[in-house]
Parts: structure tokens; C-alpha cells; sequence
């Protein structure tokens, strides 16, 4: 932890708590900072079997690799975004949304037909 983040030897309690508040600020200002906006990984939502019980990781940021799934390029990007976690209910298949701009997130409702979402190019914001 220290090694991480070296920051003076503190004496007392109360310089030990208040190292961790300037620890987590900073971390807080780094990861948030303006936030990115999701980009449109791409225009068509992608059909994956989700399996009941299984938790999965919808990518919010756009940039992973392996839509509609997160691959971690939030964090390296260091986009201030985070997958969207969730547990399929049942075994089925699903349309998930790779367009990002979906109302009902992780599953497409058909936004990404809208002339914004067509308008726009992979990769680029909405
Ligand atoms: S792919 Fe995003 S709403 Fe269909």
C-alpha cells in the first residue's frame, strides 16, 4: 500500500487518517476527473447466450475489444467509466448493446437505429 503510494512517515492517528483521505481524493481525482462519454463501439447489438446465474461485465466506456463485454480498457483508458455488473436471471439468448446508447442497458432497445447513432462513427462519442 505505502509502496504504492508513498506519501511521508506519519506519528500519530488522527496523521494516519488523514493521509488515507488525501490518498483516496487523489485516487477519487484521478479515476473521475472528467469522466469520458462512452463511444459507439459499434452499430449493431451483438446476440450472446447468457447462462442463468452467470455474472457478467457489460462494457459502458465502448472501448473493449471484446463487446459487448468488458476487457478492462476503462480502467487503462482511464476512462472515470465502469462495466455495467449483472446476473442473468435465466439461460437465454440476449441482444446486447454495443451502440452504448441504450435505455436499457446492458440489452439493446433499438436506439442504435436513431439517425445520432448512424450519424456517428465507431469509435467517436455520441
Ligand atoms: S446496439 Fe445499442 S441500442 Fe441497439
Amino acid at each position: 500500500y505505502f509502496f504504492l503510494f508513498p506519501n511521508p512517515v506519519c506519528l500519530c492517528a488522527s496523521q494516519k487518517l488523514c493521509q488515507r483521505r488525501d490518498i483516496s481524493s487523489w485516487l477519487a481525482r484521478w479515476i473521475f476527473k472528467n469522466p469520458a462519454k462512452p463511444v459507439v463501439a459499434l452499430k449493431t447489438p451483438i446476440k450472446v447466450e447468457l447462462v442463468a446465474g452467470k455474472t457478467y461485465r457489460w462494457c459502458v466506456c465502448g472501448r473493449s475489444k471484446k463487446q459487448p463485454f468488458c476487457d478492462g480498457s476503462h480502467l487503462f483508458q482511464r476512462t472515470g467509466l465502469f462495466p455495467l455488473k449483472f446476473k442473468a436471471r435465466e439461460t437465454r439468448v440476449v441482444a446486447l448493446c454495443t451502440c452504448k446508447a441504450t435505455q436499457k442497458p446492458p440489452y439493446c432497445d433499438g436506439t442504435h437505429r436513431s439517425e445520432q447513432v448512424q450519424k456517428t462513427e465507431v469509435g467517436s462519442p455520441l
